[in-house]
């Protein structure tokens, strides 16, 4: 099957940052697009300048420092957002103007005042000044997915003639459905005549919990640009996690042929420098970089787990960065599991011994959530009359709970 490269579009420091409790000062907005572009995404979206002089500036300072990835800045439809968004991006290599406009009626009627013609005309205008400043233009529908068809493609192909290299189409509010997201891009990218001078994008938000398969459906559905934050991060429920939609396409490269130039093994730290500069912890269980992705405390997990690794994991925690997979000792933990962390702890225990410390850890297990490897060698010297010791193998580093490699 032949795969086609993606554009990985990041908006961390736009979307993620502007979502409660994210948001970053310069310095440290500038220390995660070196972690971005180190990271090997395509594109940066370093903020929306209009908002604040902060965020102009920090899209200065952002496009002074990133060399290679293309870095882009949010602007609406209105000639003083695309002029502030153009000073920003001055100093940068490669500069994009993101601008966009709300389609659906709701947002124009509700939201904006606006006719569907003012806004057509104002979505024009805003493509052919940012034109002016550069060639690289982004154009976003905001609410496309719940916009009235005819009306977004008449938008669309309009756009593309002023300028429009890259047609964003995002779902805003996270209501659509893969199944729909596919049938939505397939009709789209058919019936806009021009659809073939631009590339087009998606931006799912996870309202539903179904940001990244949504993205994905776009993918398969002729969507070339993907764009997504680090841990997922984004207004209300976040967008579409760039790792997920990484891995994704990674693991099941069979189902989702789709390159990127993503250095995956930097995903982990990317996810560790944003938790660690907003003060947001990850969610233990978020997939591919939460604190239990690659973390095993059922027995018969951790027995499979030691007999094969590939039993419960799709993936090696090293190609994510993750340093290595936990079997957790707790109290659903197997012999099989204590009796390894005991070799490892240079433990040479006899069946009968080992029984014994079976039990007496599962006990302590239901007062205590993890034990750790003074429990264990407590529960050994109480319990065993000469445990034989080998070389003590260093302990697996994990903050919580009871790490070990497998
Ligand atoms: O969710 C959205 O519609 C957006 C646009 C501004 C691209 O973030
Ligand atoms: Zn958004």
């Amino acid at each position: 099957m032949a795969t086609c490269r993606l554009v990985v579009f990041d908006t961390t420091l736009r979307d993620g940052e502007q979502a409660p409790g994210f948001s970053l000062r310069i310095d440290e907005k500038i220390r995660l697009a070196l972690q971005l572009e180190a990271l090997g995404v395509d594109v940066i979206e370093a903020g929306f300048p209009i908002a604040s002089d902060d965020d102009a500036e920090a899209v200065r300072r952002v496009a002074l420092a990133i060399g290679r990835p293309i870095v882009a800045a949010l602007a609406r439809c209105a000639p003083h957002d695309i002029d502030r968004a153009a000073w920003s991006l001055a100093p940068a290599r490669r500069p994009r103007i993101h601008t966009f406009i709300a389609t659906s009626d709701l947002h124009l009627e509700r939201k904006l005042r606006m006719s569907r013609g003012a806004a057509l005309e104002a979505a024009v205008a805003g493509v052919v000044r940012a034109r002016g400043y550069t060639d690289d233009v982004q154009f976003s529908a905001e609410d496309a997915t719940r916009s009235d068809p005819d009306y977004l493609c008449r938008v669309i192909e309009a756009v593309i003639s002023a300028g429009a290299t890259t047609i964003n189409l995002p779902d805003t509010v996270g209501y659509c459905t893969p199944d729909e997201v596919a049938e939505f891009f397939r009709s789209v990218i058919g019936r806009v005549p021009n659809a073939d001078r631009a590339v087009f994008s998606t931006h799912c938000h996870d309202d539903l919990g179904l940001a990244v398969a949504n993205s994905l459906a776009a993918l398969g559905a002729g969507a070339r640009q993907v764009e997504c934050t680090i841990n997922g991060i984004g207004e209300r429920a976040g967008n579409a996690s760039l790792e997920e939609v990484i891995m994704a396409t990674r693991v099941r490269a069979d189902r989702l042929p789709f390159e990127t130039g993503v250095e995956t093994g930097g995903l982990y730290a990317s996810s560790q420098l944003l938790s660690a500069l907003t003060g947001e912890a990850v969610q233990s269980n978020k997939a591919i970089v939460g604190r239990n992705a690659f973390a095993h405390e059922a027995g018969i997990h951790q027995d499979g787990m030691l007999k094969d690794r590939r039993t419960y994991e799709i993936m090696r925690p090293e190609d994510v960065g993750v340093p290595r997979t936990t079997l957790v000792l707790g109290k659903h933990s197997g012999r099989h599991a204590v009796q390894k962390r005991c070799e490892q702890l240079g433990y040479m225990l006899s069946r009968q011994d080992l029984d014994r410390v079976y039990r007496r850890m599962t006990a302590l297990a239901d007062t205590k959530k993890h034990i750790v490897d003074d429990d264990l060698d407590a529960i050994v010297a109480e319990e065993c009359d000469h445990p034989r010791r080998a070389v003590r193998e260093p302990a697996g580093g994990q903050e919580a709970g009871y790490g070990f490699g497998v």
